[in-house]
């Protein structure tokens, strides 16, 4: 049986959990800090935290941002779950868009939807390969013209709505950690870019996000990094490493803040995760895609999936592939044929008005004719370290296998 996609534990991970908690320091701590550093640095932004997921990281931005009732976000109908719920989470209403054929936000449909409520914009990398976030970051930007912030709201003191004085532009770089656009690193380029480290992810601390900082001045990284990590931490002044300075007891609470902090097990993780990153792990993941690239595309029963053009460069999270003219029934009984071959496959993503929750709250799949066109066709392979060459050409073999069957 190949699995999808397990996560790359070997003796050097287990190691440094090890050291962690022998070192007495389980929670927040020197090993958080670090791996904040070393994000920041790998992304070429001032700042990063490391909280204890996407979800919560990219809702924190949420609501440091005052975004609530009355104000809308727009998001693509074709990712995860998370993307939307996070806003029905502060009250706000999740606008979807339709995308292009590589799976990411439309531009030009964001920019239809934009209107005096629309506070955030969210594209999303799906895949690993990265939306038009300079696209997305102009309409942002057209957005100061008529951009109406809420006035009475204060957050550290100040009134980020007013500072920026348009849409905010929170990346969803779930799968995206260390793709390239323009040759700099995801984490550059939108206003405020969320990772996920959960297990199934490139980079992993089993689970975990962070969030790059990048918002223009006069916004200071030092300031927002201050910011989120009261606001993580229930609004206290003082972390639990602050407060074992000798002496340094006393802390205040500046607000009811929430609690998704990363730990020091999973950074100590994470740290192991993003040494070995660059050498070894996108080298690894990019060859399986290059494998299976080599393998369909060309064949015209296939639609391979971009992984690369002459702006981006994703990072090899999903292989994305495509059954050229399957209808949403045969490809579900491709999958069942390629399972029966003893290959775990996955579809990413249902659209999410699709799903019941959303349909139920009047979203129509009509109105994202292709996010239902890829999503119909669509079937992901399995991508990790350490799936071999020869488990590869097993996948290629049962999915060619398959599509006959069902397709003769
Ligand atoms: C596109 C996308 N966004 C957000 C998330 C949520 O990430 P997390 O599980 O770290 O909260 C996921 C998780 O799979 C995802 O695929």
């Amino acid at each position: 049986m190949i699995p999808f996609s397990p996560p790359r534990i070997d003796d050097r991970t287990i190691a440094a959990v090890n050291e962690a908690l022998r070192s007495g320091w389980i929670t927040t701590g020197p090993r958080t800090k670090e791996f904040e550093k070393r994000l920041a640095a790998y992304c070429g932004v001032p700042r990063v935290i490391a909280l204890n997921s996407w979800t919560n990281a990219a809702e924190l931005a949420l609501r440091w941002y005052g975004i609530g009732p009355g104000d809308e976000v727009i998001v693509p109908a074709y990712t995860y779950c998370a993307t939307a719920n996070i806003v029905m989470h502060v009250g706000a209403k999740p606008v979807m868009v339709d995308v292009l054929d590589d799976f990411t936000i439309d531009p030009e449909a964001v920019r239809a939807a934009m209107n005096p409520r629309t506070k955030c914009i969210i594209p999303v990398d799906i895949g690993g390969l990265p939306a038009r976030v300079a696209e997305v970051m102009k309409v942002a930007e057209e957005s100061c013209a008529w951009f109406s912030p809420t006035v009475n709201l204060r957050v550290g003191g100040s009134n980020p709505q007013m500072k920026l004085g348009r849409a905010l532009v929170l990346s969803d770089a779930a799968h995206s950690f260390g793709a390239r656009i323009g040759g700099m690193p995801v984490g550059s380029q939108a206003d405020i870019t969320g990772f996920s480290f959960h297990a199934v992810k490139n980079l992993t601390t089993a689970e975990g996000g962070a969030l790059a900082f990048n918002l223009p001045e006069p916004f200071h990284a030092d300031e927002l990094y201050g910011w989120f990590n009261t606001m993580s931490l229930h609004g206290q002044s003082k972390d639990a490493l602050a407060k074992t300075a000798p002496g340094a007891w006393r802390y205040d609470v500046a607000g009811a803040g929430w609690k998704c902090n990363m730990t020091d097990i999973q950074a100590a993780i994470g740290l192991v995760e993003l040494e070995r990153y660059d050498a070894d792990t996108i080298p690894r993941r990019k060859a399986i895609c290059q494998r299976y690239d080599a393998a369909f595309h060309g064949d015209p029963r296939f639609l391979t999936p971009l992984l690369k053009d002459d702006r981006r460069e994703g990072s090899y999270h999903l292989y994305m592939l495509r059954i050229a003219d399957a209808t949403e029934e045969q490809r579900d009984a491709i999958i069942a044929a390629i399972a029966k071959r003893e290959v775990s496959v996955n579809v990413h993503f249902i659209p999410m008005p699709l799903l019941s929750f959303y349909r139920n709250q009047g979203y129509r799949i009509q109105e994202y004719p292709n996010a239902l066109k890829q999503y119909s066709r669509e079937i992901s392979l399995p991508v990790y370290y350490d799936l071999t060459d020869e488990q590869v050409d097993t996948v290629i073999t049962a999915v060619k296998a398959a599509v006959q069957e069902v397709l003769g």
